[in-house]
């Protein structure tokens, strides 16, 4: 069976509708029918208790009396002639003995089955659906020495009772549609007022493309589900356009980092081909050459691993690392470097704590903190080494009285690419290398936290929890 895709505007409609109706439906029939029964049951009692005093009054007086004037009989037993009514005796062999009919009606037809009935001493309730109007009837049996002496019926028109179930029902029959059909019409226009919004982020959806980020739903202060459904959409718009900004920047910086050493590479290259040139040249050149390359595959090195770390495709190869032995370690390298500098570097004494780590990839945050230290520090500076334990976690230390780092500049040097005195390029690296440690030290449930104000010097403290 084909699946019918209606809106929802449309289904909540019909839904609603669809109830309405069917408790509508329900109660009338209910109420229709409860009033029929106790209509029936009112007319019943009545009959009967006319009835009931014309058999107890005819037992007390004698047959032949009451049939010379019956209509006079009936007015002193009853106290009133009865209107609209039907009355007759019958005597025991099934004779009329007795009639009186204000009913504008043919004669009642009594039937067979009844009478007999009657003659074994039951009381009959009948309606007789043939006559016009339909007649209601009574057959009681009068009692005499426990034997039947005659029978009495008495019957009464059905015509006020009709024409008032048949008013009921046309009251009925047109209260109940224009009910639904006016819920229907509310609830239609409502379920649009209320899903309108949906419509709106539809639209709004269409309209958004890697180009096109600043489409936003103006939800005009709703603050219902749909109000914040559409607050959840613009505010995942605006998470998409700082992703897909950051990933332009981050495109633009990839190409630019490696422009320079290229355009350097190729200017190079281009010079020395102009003419002949010595072993020596070409020698420098080709050294010139290399120094550029190791750059570019230290940019690529650096964004395979941001790359892998974003993707959380790096496993840390976990084991007790010694901080000593690892700071240690380190300095032999960067002691090099800062004599190199005219720098001094002083390990002050180091807890002896084991952290377990990614020795390698400690060893290179580590390596990117004190190479910075030394890099942005002027020659006759110093930078010290030194840690402190703290609950939980060993904080490693690195100082230096170099440039130090402005305000604006601190909230940024963490990301990659991002350099703090863009003149010093050469100098300095591509910018990545406080990326990495930070994601490193993170990796290990630790931090990086930095100090500093420029021309004092920086503090940059690495906790890592033990
Ligand atoms: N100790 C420091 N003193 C002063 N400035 C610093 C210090 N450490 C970092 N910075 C500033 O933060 C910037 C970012 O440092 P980061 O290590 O990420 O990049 P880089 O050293 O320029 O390049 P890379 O480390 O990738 O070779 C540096 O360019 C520098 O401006
Ligand atoms: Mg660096």
């Amino acid at each position: 069976m084909k699946k019918i895709n209606l809106p929802i505007k449309w289904k909540l409609t019909i839904w609603y509708g669809g109830i309405l109706a069917l408790i509508l439906v329900v109660f009338s029939s209910g109420v229709y029918i409860y009033f029929r029964n106790s209509l029936e049951r009112s007319i019943d009692a009545k009959i009967k208790s006319i009835g009931d005093v014309l058999s107890s009054s005819m037992t007390e007086t004698h047959n032949q009396t009451v049939f010379g004037n019956f209509e006079r009989y009936l007015e002193n037993v009853l106290g009133r002639k009865p209107k609209g009514k039907f009355i007759q005796i019958i005597d025991s062999s099934g004779r009329i003995g007795a009639k009186m009919n204000d009913i504008e009606t043919e004669t009642v037809p009594t039937s067979f089955s009844t009478l007999e009935r009657a003659l074994k001493g039951e009381v009959v309730y009948e309606t007789i659906e043939t006559a016009r109007p339909r007649l209601r009837l009574v057959t009681i049996p009068i009692m005499e020495k426990q034997k039947v002496s005659s029978i009495v019926q008495i019957g009464t028109s059905l015509e006020d009772f009709d024409e008032t179930m048949r008013k009921l029902f046309i009251i009925m029959i047109i209260s109940i549609p224009t009910s639904i059909g006016v819920t229907i019409a509310i609830g239609y226009f409502m379920a649009k007022k209320t899903l309108k919004p949906v419509d709106q982020i539809r639209k709004a959806a269409v309209k958004i493309s890697s180009s096109n980020l600043d489409e936003r739903i103006d939800i005009k202060g709703r603050k219902d589900e749909l109000g914040k459904l559409a607050e959840t959409f613009n505010a995942m718009i605006s998470r998409l356009k700082d992703a897909f900004q950051r990933i332009n920047q981050f495109s633009i910086d990839v190409s630019h980092e490696l422009k320079t050493p290229l355009t350097i590479l190729k200017g190079e290259t281009e010079v020395a081909l102009r003419k002949e040139r010595d072993r020596d040249d070409y020698k420098n050149l080709l050294e010139s050459n290399l120094e550029e390359i190791d750059r570019m595959s230290k940019i690529i090195d650096d964004l395979l691993l941001l790359s892998k770390a974003e993707a959380h495709d790096i496993k840390l190869n976990l084991e007790d690392v010694s901080l000593r032995d690892l700071v240690a370690d380190v300095c032999v390298d960067m002691r090099i470097f800062a004599e190199n500098k005219g720098i001094e570097l002083v390990v002050n004494e180091l807890e002896d704590v084991k952290v377990k780590g990614d020795e390698l990839k400690l060893r290179r945050m580590l390596w990117n903190i004190l190479e910075n230290g030394i890099k942005y520090t002027q020659k006759g500076g110093l930078v010290a080494v030194s840690s402190h334990m703290n609950n939980g976690y060993v904080a490693i230390h690195v100082k230096d009285n170099g440039a130090g780092i402005s305000q604006e500049d601190i909230k940024y040097i963490f990301d990659r690419f991002y350099r703090a005195d863009r003149s010093r390029k050469r100098e300095s690296g591509s910018g990545l290398g406080l990326s990495i440690s930070k994601w490193i030290a993170e990796a290990h449930n630790g931090s990086i936290e930095v100090q500093s104000k420029p021309f004092n010097g920086s503090l940059f403290s690495i906790k890592l929890p033990i």
